[in-house]
C-alpha cells in the first residue's frame, strides 16, 4: 500500500515538474522570439537612414539605380531586401535578397511550401523639397530582413526543450522516488507501530478470553454434576475485570493521542488533587500492610486536566503498591523545583534491573511478565503516565535498584 503511495507521489511530482518545465519553456520561447525581433527591428531602423541619402529623385519618382551600379561590386545578394514604392504602393525597384512585394511593416510572408519567405519589414516615406521649400511625398523606401536565422534559433530551442523533456522526466522520477521514500518513512513507522500495538492488544485480550471460555465450560460441567460454580464465577469476574481495565487503558491512550478529544486545561490546586487521591489508596496499602505516607503538599497551581493527572498519579501509586512486598513503604512528596512541580513517588519494593528502565514506558512492556500478569497488569500503565505527562509539557524520570526500590519523578510546569 505504501509502495503504491510512493509511486503516486513520484508520478505527481514528475507531472507537476514537467508542467512547470513546459510553462517555463513556452515563456522562454516568447522571450527569445521577442528579443530576436527587437534586435532585427533595431537593425532595420539603423539601415534605413544609412540608405536614404543614396535615393535620388528622377521625374518625381525615387530611384536607387546609381547606388545599385556602385553597389554591384559589394554583391547585392548579401544585402537585405531594399525596395522602392510609389506613394500608391506600387513597386518601382527591388534590390538584394528575395523579399515580400508588399508595402507593409512587421513580419511578412510570401510563397508556399519550401519556398516560403519570411521577413521583418520597415519603411519610410521619401519626400521631395521644391524650390519654395515645400515638401512633397514621392514614394517609399522599404527594407526587409529575412527572419530565417531567428526562426531557426527558435526551432532549435524548441527541439532542445523537447529532447531534454524525457531525460528531465527520468531524473525527476529518480529523485522523486528517493524523496517520496523519505516522505512515507514516518507513515511506514507509524503503521508498523500500529500493527504491533494491535497485535499486542489482541494478545492481551486473548488471555482473559481464553480463561472465560475455559471457565464457562467448567461451569457447564459443574451444572451437570450439580456442583457449586461460585469459585469459577469469581475467575470469570476477574478475567472480565481485566478486560475492562485493558479496554479503559486503551481508550485513555487513544484519547491522549488525539488532542481534539482532550478537554481544555484548567488551573488546578495540587494539594486538592494529591491529598484525596493518596487517601483513596490507603485502603489498598493497608490490605498489603504497606506504609503509605504523603509528605505535606505545598499550595501550588498548575494548568492541566484533573482527570488525566489523577490517572497518572493513580498509575504510579498502583505500581508502587503492587511492586512492593508486604511490610514495605511508599512515600509521596510534592515540591516546587525551578519552574516545575515535582511529584515524587518512592517505594521500597522489588525494584527493576537497569537495562529495563529504558523500556518500562513502552506499551505492553513488563519487567517480569508472569509476575505483572498475575498481579493483573497489562503493561500499559506507564505508557499512559508518559502520554499524560507529555501532554502537560512535563517530563518523567525513573531511578531504581533491584531489590531496594524505585523512585518516579514527574515534573510539570506550574503557574507562578
Ligand atoms: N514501582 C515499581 N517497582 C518495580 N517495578 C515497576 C514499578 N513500576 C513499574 N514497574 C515495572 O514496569 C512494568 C511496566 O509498568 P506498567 O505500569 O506500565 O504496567 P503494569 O503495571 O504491568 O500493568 P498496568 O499498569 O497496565 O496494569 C511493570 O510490569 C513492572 O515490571
Ligand atoms: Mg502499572
Amino acid at each position: 500500500m505504501l509502495e503504491s503511495l510512493r509511486w503516486r507521489l513520484t508520478i505527481w511530482f514528475v507531472a507537476l515538474s514537467l508542467l512547470l518545465y513546459g510553462a517555463g519553456a513556452i515563456f522562454g520561447i516568447f522571450v527569445l522570439s521577442a528579443a530576436l525581433t527587437t534586435a532585427t527591428d533595431d537593425e532595420l531602423r539603423r539601415l534605413l537612414p544609412e540608405i536614404r541619402p543614396s535615393v535620388e529623385i528622377i521625374d518625381d519618382e525615387p530611384t536607387l539605380k546609381t547606388w545599385s551600379t556602385n553597389a554591384q561590386s559589394a554583391n547585392l545578394k548579401f544585402l537585405p531586401t531594399i525596395q522602392l514604392f510609389t506613394t500608391k504602393g506600387a513597386m518601382l525597384e527591388h534590390y538584394g535578397a528575395p523579399g515580400v512585394a508588399e508595402l507593409k511593416a512587421g513580419t511578412l510572408h510570401s510563397g508556399t511550401g519550401d519556398s516560403v519567405i519570411a521577413v521583418r519589414s520597415e519603411y519610410r516615406p521619401i519626400c521631395l523639397h521644391n524650390a519654395n521649400g515645400q515638401k512633397k511625398q514621392v514614394g517609399y523606401l522599404q527594407i526587409q530582413v529575412s527572419t530565417k536565422h531567428e526562426d531557426e534559433v527558435i526551432k532549435n530551442f524548441i527541439l532542445e526543450v523537447l529532447l531534454l523533456a524525457p531525460f528531465s522526466a527520468l531524473i525527476l522520477g529518480f529523485f522523486g522516488y528517493v524523496f517520496s521514500g523519505k516522505a512515507v518513512q514516518p507513515v511506514e513507522n507509524t503503521l508498523l507501530m500500529l500493527r504491533r500495538f494491535v497485535a499486542d492488544a489482541g494478545h492481551e485480550l486473548n488471555t482473559p478470553i481464553t480463561v472465560i471460555e475455559a471457565s464457562l465450560q467448567t461451569v457447564e460441567e459443574m451444572r451437570r454434576d450439580e456442583e457449586d460454580p461460585s469459585e469459577i464465577l469469581e475467575v470469570i469476574a476477574r478475567a472480565s475485570a481485566r478486560m475492562k481495565d485493558l479496554a479503559g487503558n486503551l481508550m485513555t491512550l487513544a484519547r491522549m493521542e488525539s488532542p481534539e478529544l482532550v478537554s481544555p486545561k484548567v488551573p488546578l490546586q495540587v494539594n486538592e488533587m494529591v491529598v484525596p487521591l493518596v487517601q483513596e489508596f490507603q485502603e489498598l496499602a493497608k490490605q498489603k500492610r504497606i506504609n503509605l505516607v504523603c509528605d505535606p503538599v505545598p499550595s501550588l497551581k498548575l494548568l492541566g486536566h484533573n482527570e488525566s493527572l489523577s490517572r497518572m498519579l493513580s498509575n504510579l501509586l498502583n505500581n508502587a503498591i503492587r511492586y512492593t512486598e508486604t511490610g514495605g513503604s511508599v512515600t509521596v512528596s510534592v515540591a516546587a523545583q525551578d519552574d516545575n512541580i515535582a511529584f515524587v513517588i518512592q517505594d521500597t519494593g522489588i525494584g527493576m534491573p537497569q537495562d529495563s528502565l529504558n523500556h518500562i514506558f513502552e506499551r505492553f512492556y513488563r519487567v517480569d511478565k508472569s509476575r505483572s500478569r498475575a498481579a493483573g497488569g497489562s503493561g500499559l500503565g506507564l505508557s499512559i503516565v508518559k502520554a499524560i505527562v507529555e501532554s502537560h509539557k512535563g517530563t518523567v524520570k525513573v531511578e531504581s535498584e533491584l531489590g531496594k526500590g524505585s523512585r518516579f519523578t514527574v515534573a510539570i510546569p506550574y503557574i507562578h
